[in-house]
């Protein structure tokens, strides 16, 4: 727990900054295959359309920002935007791994366990040892029964869905109690108590840590999916952030969730995904209709555009009682969807490396609010973006510990 207040808002102050100075590359998202206006103003362009299929793949790996050093002639400012982005990212500190403790694995899944072990580790090391440990956002209870067991104190999760509190009861055998409830309409927290948050998607953290500065508890929250917010728009919870404009829409917001660098086979697969999904709006809109961005799912489950073009247009089609595509329309469509794709995925490359700004930005907002109530605060990495790019982790002992 080494962090400044000083540095935190330092970094506020700089995320918000760079987020005005490119707020039309964080709102143009490209659904066309051009390059957008704020791609040909600065100039980049041609370097994205020169670059290789091999070099993109690097780039939607790893980020641009991480990419930039192994590419040639890359414009000027892109480079110098990629180095700021880069030197904010490199400002959280992986969390160390500190034992290699057994973690009780039952049922377990095995991209979690890394998550969960250094969670907990983090929880024993840092932070005062709790009255009791609040598991907000509960789902199967892991979190829960791991920090009962590793803290030895009283520990309870609330879940908003009554079948995995029950789930999660059962695989407790006792070590901890499961409540259903909805966390916006009050936790049962005091002061002194650890409020625990993994992967708490978007309004769940800010739930989480309004409740718990309110209360003077400690926090341990790991961030996710940001846009599933309430509202229309995320509003800053520190007063800082409040001053430098840091609400964010829900929109805006979804960028976060897509762009940082992912797992190998993931990210692949998030891209074939993407190019479907824009050959068969092409598709549609060869049959007449009108056909938004985004418009072109309605119909067919997320995983269904996973097996291709085929299955996609006929879900599709069938929804929206058309006649179904023949042999002929698929593989037009297959390949125009190819060309133009391969255009939409370079110029969204800018967009996508200031994904993870998105994600510090909300962080430090978050960071500098418990801050302003009194709390020593940490952000750090949980673990490596391999295991999950979802890392993001808020670290606060509360006033007076
Ligand atoms: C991404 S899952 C994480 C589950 C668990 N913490 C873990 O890491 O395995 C988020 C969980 O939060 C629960 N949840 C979402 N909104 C909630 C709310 N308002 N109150 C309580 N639980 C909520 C969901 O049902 C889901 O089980």
């Amino acid at each position: 727990m080494q962090e400044t207040a000083s540095s935190l808002r330092r970094r506020l102050e700089l995320a918000a900054e760079l987020r005005r100075e490119y707020h039309d590359v964080i709102e143009g998202r490209v659904v066309e295959p051009r390059f957008p206006e704020w791609c040909e103003r600065r100039g980049w362009s041609q370097f994205l359309l020169g670059l290789g299929d091999e070099q993109v793949a690097l780039i939607e790996q790893v980020g641009l920002p991480h990419a930039v050093e192994k590419l040639r002639a890359v414009p000027e400012e892109l480079a110098w935007l990629c180095g700021r982005v880069r030197s904010l990212i490199e400002q959280v500190p992986l969390a160390p791994l500190l034992s290699s403790e057994p973690l009780e694995t039952c049922h377990v899944a095995q991209r979690k366990r890394p998550q969960i072990r250094a969670l907990v580790e983090l929880c024993r090391r840092e932070l005062p040892r709790p009255r009791r440990v609040v598991d907000v956002g509960a789902g199967l209870g892991h979190v829960t029964r791991a920090l009962a067991d590793a803290l030895g104190v009283e520990a309870f999760g609330v879940e908003l869905l009554a079948s995995r509190a029950s789930r999660a009861q059962a695989l407790s055998g006792g070590r901890a109690s499961f409540v259903v409830a909805d966390a916006s309409s009050g936790l049962p927290v005091e002061p002194g108590d650890l409020v625990v948050g993994l992967h708490a998607c978007g309004g769940l953290g800010d739930t989480l840590l309004t409740q718990a500065a309110a209360a003077n508890a400690h926090v341990a929250l790991v961030s996710c999916c940001l846009q599933k917010v309430a509202g229309e728009v995320r509003p800053a919870l520190s007063r800082q952030g409040r001053a430098l404009g840091v609400e964010c829409s829900r929109r805006t917001l979804g960028l976060s969730n897509v762009s940082s660098a992912d797992a190998g086979e993931t990210m692949v697969r998030i891209i074939q995904s993407r190019a479907v999904r824009h050959a068969l709006r092409r598709a549609l809109e060869a049959r007449g209709l009108d056909v938004p961005a985004g418009e072109e799912t309605r119909g067919v489950h997320r995983r269904q555009f996973r097996r291709g073009l085929a299955t996609a247009l006929g879900l599709a089609l069938g929804h929206r009682g058309l006649p179904p595509a023949t042999a002929a329309e698929v593989a037009h469509f297959e390949q125009l969807g190819r060309q133009e794709y391969g255009v939409i995925r370079r110029a969204s490359l800018p967009r996508s490396a200031l994904g993870r700004l998105l994600e510090l930005l909300v962080a430090l907002d978050r960071a500098v609010f418990l801050e302003e109530r009194g709390h020593r605060t940490a952000l750090l990495a949980l673990v490596a973006s391999q295991v999950t790019p979802r890392n993001l982790t808020l670290l606060a002992c509360a006033g007076g510990s």
